[in-house]
C-alpha cells in the first residue's frame, strides 16, 4: 500500500471520546479515561469463574473498544517481592555496567535499561523469581487479551533525575519497523500487529508526577492509520497538548493496547530513580520481540519450585508456569517430535507440570528438558 492520508481531525475526534465507567461494572474507578481496578478486589473475585470471565471481558473491551489502557491499583500486595526483584535488578545493573543499552524511543544512557529481564533475573534469582511471577492478576490481564499459551518478555526500564521524555510513538511489532517498510505491510496487517502484543509496566517504586510516569493517549489506539501517524508533527503535537499521566504506587500495575500511543515522561526530579519492570506480552500465534531460553530458565527455578510446589495454591502454579515456560507445541519438528495426544506435540509446559506433580528431581527432570528441545529442532 502507499503512504496514506492522515486525518489529524478523525484522529482527534476519535481521543476526544470519553469512557462510560457504567459500562465496567467491575473497575473500582476511572481516571482521566483510564479505568483502575483495585487489586484486593480482583484477587478476591479471581475464585469465582464468573467473576474470571467477566473480568477478562471488561479489560479485553477496554484495550479495543475503550480508551485502551487500565490499571489494576495494589497488583502486587507484597511489597517485600518487589524489593526483593530490585536487588535482582541492581546486581544485573552491576554485571552489566558499562555495556551500551540503547533504547528505542529515547537518548542512549539517559535511563537504565535491561533487556531480557526475565531470563536474567530466573538465572539469578530463582526464588525471587517464584514470589513475583507466581502472580496471578499478570496471568489474568495477559490471557484476557492474547489467550492462553501466551509468551512473557520483560525489560526494566530506570529513568534517573533529569531523564528527558521519550518521542510518542507505538510499540512493537509495527511500531518498530521504518516508514518504508510499514507501507509494504496490507492495511489488515497493521490492524493484526495491535492484537499480537500486550504491554504492561510494574511500578517498581512509586511514580508521582513529577518523576514522570508513562504519558498516554486513550482511545489513540482506534486509529487504524496510526503506525504512519506517530511519526508525523501535527500528531506529535496533539500528543503533546492531550496526553495523560497518572501517578503510581509501587506496586500498580498498567496494562495497555500496543497501539496506544504513548511515551515515557520526563522525570524533572533532582533526586529520585523511577523505574519500572515492563511487560510486553506476545500471543501464542505471534513472533516476540525477544529471544529467550525458556529451558534453562525452567531449569534454573526448578530445584525451588519443586519445593514449594505443594505450598501454592492453583492460580500461582498456572501464573509460574505460563510465565516461565512455552506453552505452545509449534514450531516444532512432526518427524521427531509427534503429538502424544490429540493434535499437538507436548508443551514444555505440560512436560514441567507433570515432573512437578510427580515430585521429580532436577537430576531426573533435566534430562528429559533437555530430550524435550532436541526433538523439537530441525
Ligand atoms: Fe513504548
Amino acid at each position: 500500500m502507499t503512504a496514506p492520508h492522515l486525518d489529524i481531525e478523525a484522529f482527534a475526534a476519535l481521543c476526544s471520546q470519553d469512557l462510560d465507567l457504567s459500562h465496567y461494572p467491575l473497575a473500582s474507578g476511572l481516571e482521566k479515561n483510564v479505568l483502575l481496578y483495585e487489586g484486593d478486589e480482583v484477587r478476591a473475585g479471581l475464585a469465582l469463574a464468573s467473576f474470571n470471565q467477566a473480568i477478562r471481558r471488561e479489560f479485553a473491551h477496554v484495550l479495543q473498544h475503550g480508551s485502551g489502557v487500565f490499571v489494576i491499583q495494589n497488583a502486587f500486595a507484597d511489597k517485600s517481592v518487589i524489593e526483593h526483584m530490585n536487588q535482582v535488578f541492581e546486581a544485573i545493573f552491576a554485571q552489566e555496567t558499562g555495556k551500551a543499552s540503547g533504547d528505542h524511543f529515547a537518548k542512549a544512557g539517559a535511563n537504565g535499561r535491561i533487556w531480557n529481564a526475565l531470563q536474567k533475573s530466573a538465572l539469578l534469582n530463582p526464588e525471587a523469581f517464584i514470589d513475583y511471577y507466581k502472580n496471578p492478576l499478570l496471568l489474568l490481564a495477559s490471557e484476557a487479551w492474547l489467550g492462553p499459551h501466551y509468551q512473557l518478555t520483560t525489560q526494566v526500564n530506570v529513568v534517573r533525575p533529569g531523564g528527558q521524555a521519550q518521542a510518542p510513538h507505538r510499540d512493537y511489532h509495527l511500531g518498530f519497523q521504518e516508514p518504508s517498510e510499514l507501507a509494504r505491510f496490507p492495511m489488515h496487517a497493521h490492524l493484526m500487529s495491535a492484537q499480537l502484543t500486550l504491554q504492561g509496566a510494574v511500578a517498581h517504586t512509586d511514580m508521582p508526577l513529577e518523576s514522570g510516569p508513562t504519558l498516554l493517549l486513550p482511545f489513540s489506539q482506534q486509529y487504524e492509520l496510526g503506525y504512519f501517524a506517530w511519526r508525523d508533527e501535527t500528531f506529535k503535537q496533539y500528543f503533546a497538548e492531550h496526553a495523560i499521566q497518572l501517578p503510581l504506587k509501587q506496586g500498580d500495575a498498567l496494562f495497555f493496547n500496543p497501539a496506544l500511543f504513548h511515551a515515557a515522561g520526563t522525570n524533572y526530579t533532582s533526586d529520585f530513580h523511577r523505574s519500572a519492570n515492563l511487560l510486553q506480552v506476545s500471543s501464542a500465534f505471534g513472533r516476540p520481540m525477544e529471544q529467550l531460553d525458556r529451558y534453562a530458565m525452567t531449569r534454573a527455578i526448578y530445584p525451588a519450585l519443586r519445593e514449594q510446589w505443594a505450598s501454592l495454591n492453583g492460580l500461582e502454579r498456572e501464573a509460574l508456569l505460563y510465565n516461565t515456560c512455552e506453552g505452545y507445541s509449534f514450531p516444532t519438528n512432526l518427524d521427531s517430535d509427534p503429538p502424544l495426544y490429540g493434535l499437538a506435540p507436548q508443551t514444555m509446559q505440560q512436560l514441567t507440570l507433570q515432573a512437578l506433580n510427580e515430585g521429580l528431581t532436577v537430576e531426573a527432570f533435566d534430562p528429559q528438558l533437555q530430550q524435550h528441545a532436541q526433538k523439537r529442532q530441525a
